[in-house]
């Protein structure tokens, strides 16, 4: 074969990718006439606004501005530098660089490269411990008594870490993995005295793969009651815990088909529902559930089940996951479990069916789950606590959003404790007063305080002679002709330095001769500011045939912005001087004033004769 330049590398690679595919990963896209919409990795919404443009291979969201190509996208997405992205994506389609590609600012990228290798190769080794020697026998029979089946095992990669402190070292070294950058990876430990030896041992093996299906960690569950029961690997440079949901690699296309994702507490719960058939199941890494991982969840569907512990802590955790969810505009709905029992345990022993008719059919709203949990720990022993609860049940149920679900609520609320639904319905209108009242006073506060933070308001329009400057930099993208006469005809550079910028890009990319094509252009320019900005502009939809006069029109904004920008100087000066005249006791120092401010006054007449000549 013959060698490819790097350009023709990277060209190569970007036509065999297909930008809606690598999104897809990340971002449930609905198709919406000839462009894909979906909500926005890189700012929190609830409505879409990103938009990826298949034909042109390119993606702008028009709620933070983000854009650019596939290799912008996986570079802002992965933070991975040009190379790492590239190197990727020719990955994906099974591309290989024509010269290993490694520089300087590639220290990181190597160190990374070799972490992903290692923690690949480490799945694999331990897997194959577990499964085709004497070492993994006692493992294996651990799995088997929990009830996994071997095909589980295969899928998910089970492995077993042998009881040994420098098993997994050797085995590392021999193939000339830097022992250092193992222990950065979380794959070996030192101590304080510098001494370095494995970190897993005896243990069952879990693999935590990333949203792409890559190996980045590694969960050891011991087998014989030492402690921790769960040993997870440590934040690394791939490892991030609050950004990595167990599973979802998996999970994925089942989640978006049935629209609907099962969050679990542990990974024994996932395998176990995973085995049962059960397919969109995910779970945290033993850590609390962030924000970040609801958005991540809320970019591949709307409605999450939760299905955590019976006992206590997991109805807090429960409480946490809600509340990040419900921020990300996900319906939730709670699982309800025996107390004292897991959805491992439930499967086991009721069995995939039961589990599937009597836990997740019958997943509550979250208002009913917190009417119950407000219910599990208040006493009621007598008529007291009995109105105490009932005045907290519906301070609760006035919140509501929804008159239909308030109104059923109070129904039940008052047929339970034998109320009259008149009482009910007069207690709620008097708590919904108080709620309104406290909430337009904290509202006030806020709005005082932002009229504080920003004098000036963020939704202003942009001045007319920054759109005029957009509008030409839309149609000189798909129109040479019109880049040539801005050229020759705009006498002053963009006021806006972006626009100045994206303007000498254009004017290079027709100078090489090429064809007006906004994905194209994107792709030329290198400079990610400007690539935003040129998928911003590519996105926008103005009508096709512009004439002479408007691009004239549109030219003379940009040449008059200086001339405009003088005049309002001068007639602020002029009303200054005026306004000093008219004060000033000093005969002679007045009228020096108004000589001074008739000069301004001819400079002003001069200034717009030329605007109107021009
Ligand atoms: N966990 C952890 N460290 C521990 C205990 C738990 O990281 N020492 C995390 C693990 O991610 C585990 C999850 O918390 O999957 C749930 O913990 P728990 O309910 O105690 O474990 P189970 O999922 O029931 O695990 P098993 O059935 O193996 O006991
Ligand atoms: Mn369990």
């Amino acid at each position: 074969m013959a060698q490819s330049t790097p350009e023709e590398f990277v060209n190569q690679v970007r036509s065999s990718v297909d930008i809606v595919d690598v999104i897809g990963e990340y971002v449930q896209l609905k198709k919406r006439g000839r462009a894909y919409l979906g909500l926005c990795p890189f700012h929190s919404e609830k409505t879409p606004s990103f938009n990826v443009n298949a034909e042109r291979q390119f993606f702008h969201c028009f709620g933070c501005n983000a854009g650019g190509d596939v290799f912008s996208f996986v570079m802002q997405m992965e933070q991975f530098t040009f190379p790492e992205a590239l190197n990727k994506l020719a990955d994906r389609v099974g591309l290989t660089p024509p010269v290993p590609i490694s520089s300087e600012e590639n220290k990181q990228h190597s160190a990374k490269a070799t972490m992903y290798e290692a923690c690949n190769f480490v799945a694999r080794l331990y897997h194959y411990m577990l499964t085709s020697t004497p070492y993994g026998a006692e493992a294996l029979r651990y799995l088997e008594n929990r009830g996994i089946t071997r095909k589980t095992i295969d899928e998910y990669q089970i492995g077993f870490a042998p009881d040994s402190w420098d098993f997994l070292k050797t085995q590392l070294a021999k193939r000339s993995f830097p022992q250092d950058l193992m222990v950065e990876a979380g794959l070996l430990s030192s101590n304080d005295r510098g001494k370095i030896f494995d970190k897993f041992r005896k243990r069952v093996i879990f693999p935590i793969y990333d949203s792409q299906g890559e190996v980045i960690g590694f969960g050891g569950r011991s087998i014989d009651g030492s402690d921790p029961k769960y040993l997870n690997s440590p934040e690394t440079l791939l490892f991030n815990k609050s950004k990595t949901i167990f599973n979802l690699h998996r999970a994925r296309p089942s989640i978006r088909k049935r629209n609907q994702a099962i969050l679990f507490e542990g990974y024994a719960d996932v395998i176990a529902a995973w085995q049962a058939g059960i397919t969109n199941g995910i779970a945290t890494l033993g850590t609390a559930f962030t924000e970040q991982q609801a958005q991540i969840i809320r970019r591949n569907t709307d409605q999450v089940i939760l299905c955590y512990d019976g006992d206590a802590a997991g109805q807090e955790a429960t409480s946490r996951a809600i509340e990040q969810l419900r921020k990300t505009g996900c319906t939730v709905r709670i699982a309800p479990l025996p107390q004292g029992t897991d959805p491992d345990d439930y499967i086991r022993q009721f069995g995939a069916e039961q589990f599937s008719q009597q836990v997740l059919l019958q997943a509550m709203p979250i208002t009913s789950f917190q009417l119950k949990h407000l219910r599990s720990k208040i006493v009621i022993q007598d008529e007291a606590d009995k109105a105490e609860y009932v005045k907290q049940a519906l301070s609760f149920i006035v919140s509501l959003p929804n008159a239909i679900e308030r109104d059923m609520y109070e129904r039940q609320l008052a047929e339970e404790y034998g109320l009259s639904l008149e009482a009910v319905k007069l207690e709620a209108k008097k708590l919904f007063k108080q709620q309104k009242l406290s909430n337009q006073r904290d509202k006030d506060t806020t709005r005082r305080n932002n009229s504080i933070n920003n004098g000036k308001s963020a939704v202003a329009k942009a001045p007319a002679h920054e759109m005029a400057e957009r509008m030409l930099l839309y149609y000189i993208m798909r129109n040479p002709e019109i880049a040539w006469r801005v050229q020759q005809e705009c006498n002053v550079d963009f006021q806006v330095d972006e626009h100045s910028a994206l303007a000498a890009y254009l004017y290079a990319y027709y100078a090489e001769g090429r064809q007006p094509d906004p994905g194209a252009f994107i792709h030329y320019v290198e400079d990610e500011k400007c690539k935003q900005l040129a998928s911003g502009l590519a996105m926008m939809q103005c009508k096709e045939d512009v004439s002479d006069k408007e691009i004239e029109d549109f030219i003379k904004q940009v040449n008059n912005y200086p001339i405009r920008a003088e005049l309002i100087a001068l007639r602020d000066e002029q009303k200054q001087l005026n306004l000093q005249a008219t004060g000033s006791e000093d005969e002679e120092r007045r009228k020096q004033l108004v000589i001074e401010a008739a000069l301004i006054g001819m400079k002003i007449a001069q200034l717009e004769n030329a605007l109107k000549d021009g």
